[in-house]
């Protein structure tokens, strides 16, 4: 190595070591006849000092002339900071290197963006700029934090006796709901691969070929709108195992859980982690991945509101729809008419909603709002008895289809927490989510389409549903749910080529369709497949979550624009008119 020590590791007891150390200019200070540099590598910064006697002239000189950024070399003797001059907040702070010789490796030009300052610049010109942007304390920590979650989850299945198979990244189209990124094919004319949306098939594969424990760090492709914790291209810990049912992989990821909070955060985490069934989920928090760091319970009072004379309420009800609502404890005084208003134009812009209803309960115990009038106070009385309202207390309701009140009501709750602070920073709340129906109705194409994949099991007791009413049919299905996030989803699988051909048939996919596509996997579980099932985990979200942050872009050292664009290798790019020819492909422009 070009130097003896990192700019993170000198101490006390190195005080008159001769010592090299090579890294960045991080800033620099020209102390009238010294020159003051901050070294910094991913390890710290070390302070050096280019002064007499040490160093002679000419290299005072130059190192007053090193720009920032630039890369150096330095060698020296470690000594004791001036009194009063040592610096508690840096773990070199009770040192400092005197330097005797100083050699720029690279020198920088003036950089747009420093990582030291303390203004972020926008993202773009971060992204831009990833080299300058990666050598950010935060963005090494993350990265750092990443690299760990993902030694920790390896080591966690090569305990559990897991083997890591890598499978392809050109191949068919694996259905996970989004749109998929496509590959042309030069032999082929016409012809094109697909980036894997997940290696769903291909696990399911090796359980049949008998690797019964498999994992993969995998990189999955998703061409879809994307949002904070949404990447086209994104990580996945994929797991398939073999003789198992929901409780054996739902039981092996607690134990991940555990493990890596301990390891990663030093927190523990009690086990089994709570379950939910995806029904209780809707109805008592509106979500399928419900944030439980917090209350806000949904409570639904259709019943009452059915005998009112709100016209909203009563119209709801006797339509078949919902009112449901929110109570928002102690905060009757903490909201401005303004406030509430601007509450209002949330649910009603983001999702859909007609209206929001509120009730502040006073000192009394009544109700009191605008609306209050168009209610008996006896019904009134109901309503905050099923609330659970107390003097101060706001209640909130939305009156609407059973989606939006769950979308509506969920999104305020996700709002008032912010605003209330009802969590601590850094909480860690996990937890799955399962039962989830096998189908959703696709209601402009009028069929269904999977809610997970084609590829799961309907529950046991659920089988005969699959003929009679589909809608109704519960799925093995479990997802992994951290602070509101969806952090991993998985399921037991079809291992019967039957019943795998009756859900692609109610997926409205004949038998032909399904042969073409996915004759292989049918094929599969005619030879011997074992029952199995799996579960992938996020890993972006995972260490987006451990680390506390709120975009996934910033545990992702080459992350892709919120428009699908690499800001620093300018992809998608154009490419040559031969390179097309070669691939049988010519291009329409879009004004065309
Ligand atoms: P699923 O589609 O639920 O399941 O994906 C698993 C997990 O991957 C993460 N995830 C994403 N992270 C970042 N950007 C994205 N665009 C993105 N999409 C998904 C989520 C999610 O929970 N083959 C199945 C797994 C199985 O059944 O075993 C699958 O891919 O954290
Ligand atoms: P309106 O009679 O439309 O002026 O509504 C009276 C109050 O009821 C207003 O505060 C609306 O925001 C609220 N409201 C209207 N429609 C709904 C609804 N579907 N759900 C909840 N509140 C509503």
């Amino acid at each position: 190595m070009l130097r003896t020590h990192t700019c993170g590791a000198l101490r006390k007891s190195d005080v008159g070591s001769p010592v090299t150390l090579c890294g960045w200019v991080d800033s620099k200070r020209d102390h009238g006849g010294a020159v003051f540099i901050d070294l910094r590598d991913r390890y710290g910064l070390t302070q050096v000092v280019i002064g007499p006697p040490e160093a002679g002239e000419s290299l005072i000189k130059q190192a007053g002339h090193v720009p920032n950024e630039s890369v150096i070399l330095i060698r020296g003797v470690v000594a004791d900071r001036l009194e009063g001059k040592t610096n508690a907040k840096l773990e070199t702070g009770e040192i400092e290197v005197r330097s005797e010789h100083f050699e720029i490796l690279s020198a920088s030009e003036t950089p747009p963006f420093t990582p030291g300052q303390s203004d972020l610049p926008g993202e773009d010109l971060r992204l831009k700029y990833r080299f300058l942007d990666l050598r950010r304390k935060e963005m090494q920590q993350a990265l750092i934090r990443r690299s760990e979650i993902i030694k920790c989850m390896r080591d966690y299945f090569a305990e559990h006796d897991f083997i890591d198979v890598e499978t392809p990244i050109l191949g068919r189209s694996t259905p996970e709901g989004a749109r998929d990124y496509l590959v042309p094919s030069r032999v082929h004319p016409s012809n094109f691969y697909a980036l894997p949306q997940s290696p769903q098939l291909y696990k399911q594969i090796l359980m049949v070929a008998g690797f019964d424990r498999y994992i993969q760090v995998a990189k999955c492709f998703r061409d879809e709108d994307l949002r904070a914790d949404r990447q086209p291209e994104f990580t996945q810990l994929d797991l398939e195992m073999s003789f198992v049912d929901s409780e054996d992989i739902i039981g092996l990821i607690d134990g991940l859980v555990a493990k890596t909070a301990k390891q990663v955060l030093g927190k523990d985490i009690s086990l089994p982690l709570p379950r939910m069934t995806y029904a209780d989920a809707m109805r008592r928090f509106g979500s399928d991945a419900p944030d439980l760091r917090f209350g806000l319970e949904i409570v639904d009072v259709t019943s009452v509101a059915a005998k009112t004379d709100f016209r909203v309420f009563r119209g709801t009800a006797d339509a078949g729809n919902f009112v449901r609502g929110i109570n928002v404890k102690d905060s009757a005084l903490k909201f401005s008419r303004r406030q509430i208003d601007e509450l209002t134009a949330f649910v009603q812009q983001d999702f859909g909603a007609k209206g929001l209803a509120w009730f502040r309960v006073e000192d009394d115990g009544t109700l009191w709002s605008p609306i209050a009038k168009n209610f008996d106070p006896e019904h009134l009385a109901e309503i905050k008895e099923l609330m659970g309202g107390e003097p101060g207390d706001l209640l909130m309701f939305l009156a609407d289809t059973w989606e939006v009140t769950c979308k509506g009501l969920s999104g305020l709750r996700k709002r008032l927490a912010v605003e209330l602070k009802l969590y601590e920073d850094g909480e860690l709340n996990c937890s799955w989510v399962t039962e989830f129906p096998m189908f959703e109705k696709d209601e402009e194409a009028g069929r269904y389409v999977a809610m997970h994949h084609p590829f799961t099991a309907p529950l046991e007791e659920d089988l005969p549903l699959l003929t009679e009413s589909p809608e109704k049919c519960r799925a093995q299905a479990y997802d992994l749910v951290i602070n509101g996030s969806e952090a991993g989803g998985g399921t037991i699988r079809i291992h019967d080529s039957k019943v795998q051909s009756q859900v692609f048939e109610l997926l409205g996919m004949d038998e032909e369709t399904a042969r073409d596509r996915f004759g292989f996997l049918l094929d599969a579980l005619r030879f011997g497949a074992p029952p199995h099932g799996g579960i992938a985990l996020g890993v972006d979200r995972w260490v987006m979550l451990f680390a506390g942050l709120e975009n996934i872009r910033e545990v992702i050292a080459f992350p892709k624009t919120q428009k699908a664009a690499d800001m620093m290798t300018g992809a998608p790019g154009e490419v040559d008119s031969d390179q097309l020819n070669e691939l049988h492909l010519r291009t329409v422009s879009a004004k065309t």
